[in-house]
């Protein structure tokens, strides 16, 4: 099979001043697309601030023969956001794809943590996607092409201690996503998650430094990559970390139905078992298959 080139394409990559997004930048520019290099340039926890991180990764992409526009601002910032979207169409034209990457953390336990930090976290992973997915959303639509990764974590999906402002945040965009690749199928606009693992400033204080070198970001991206590519599948959260790839869905059991005349709550209590039973659980793609079954189920009475 021939391989996987993104000449013509013009690709947006938040928080690519490094960690995970430089590496898809970088990637993305060596198989032909041409890239805006979006980053704050802020410190893990998102204070700060300086356009210099964009500037070096534009800067190696052009020592490599690429193609590339730096942009400093923040993914929150209407006008920044808004700049950004003009320099790719300024440049290029167009908008074939848009990682959406970048992130912050602010850690604490849910007791200590301030409402500001929850909030936070929130506006920059959630806003900080929903901005420039939202800005590119109609030109992608109308070019009749366009592919979306949003960026999750196993956080999001599963929880971690001391990151419930983050998990809240991290999961918000599979909800996003899974509306946003439902909207998007008439015109070829696909969106996906991914869900990475990796050695970066973000989590290398986490891990053993042996498996932040077998962490590195570029373990993560060819799976990013093919999440851009034509082929690219949509609706799906592609896990990826260390030379791993697999997929994460929410299943829903296929459950029981028992009447609607006296239910009561013993009735729950007592059918645990077959509400839980994981026989013929089932992903669904969209919100109305989950109404199907509960209307098959309380027809078959
Ligand atoms: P990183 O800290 O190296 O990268 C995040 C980048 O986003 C930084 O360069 C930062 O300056 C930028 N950024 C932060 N706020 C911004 C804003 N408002 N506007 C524009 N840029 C901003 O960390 P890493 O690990 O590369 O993280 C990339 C993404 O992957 C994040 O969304 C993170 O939450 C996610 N992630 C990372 C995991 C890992 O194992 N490293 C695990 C799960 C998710």
């Amino acid at each position: 099979m021939a391989d996987i080139r993104f000449d013509g394409k013009v690709a947006i990559v938040t928080g690519a001043g490094g960690g995970l997004g430089r590496a898809h930048a970088l990637e993305l520019a060596k198989r032909g697309a041409k890239v805006v290099v979006n980053d704050l340039g802020g410190a893990v926890d998102g204070s700060g601030g300086s356009s210099e991180a964009a500037a070096k990764v534009v800067e190696e992409i052009k020592a490599a023969g690429g193609d590339a526009i730096g942009n400093g601002s923040s993914v929150t910032d209407d006008a920044g956001v808004a700049h950004m979207i003009a320099q790719a169409m300024d440049a290029w034209g167009r908008i074939d794809i848009l990682i959406a990457n970048a992130g912050v953390l602010r850690d604490k336990s849910f007791s200590k943590m301030e409402i500001a930090d929850f909030a936070f976290v929130l506006d920059v992973h959630l806003m900080g996607t929903v901005k420039p997915a939202k800005a590119a959303w109609e030109i992608m639509r109308t070019q009749n092409y366009g592919r979306i990764v949003v960026t999750t974590s196993s956080t999001g999906l599963y929880g971690n201690f001391g990151q419930s402002n983050y998990g809240a945040a991290k999961l918000s965009l599979v909800g996003l996503m899974s509306t946003l690749k439902l909207e998007g199928q008439k015109n070829n606009v696909h969106v996906n998650a991914i869900c990475p693992v990796a050695g970066t400033r973000m989590t290398e204080n986490l891990m053993p430094p042996e498996m932040v070198k077998r962490l590195a970001p570029e373990y993560v991206t060819p799976g990013v990559v093919f999440l851009c590519s034509d082929e690219a599948p949509t609706g799906v959260i592609l896990t990826a970390g260390g030379g791993v790839f697999a997929l994460a869905r929410i299943y829903e059991t296929e459950g029981v139905y028992l009447g609607e005349g006296a239910l009561s709550v013993e009735e729950v209590r007592d059918n645990w078992g077959k509400i839980a039973d994981p026989s013929g659980q089932n992903a669904y793609f969209a919100g109305g298959e989950q109404t199907q079954k509960f209307f098959r189920k309380m027809t078959a009475g």
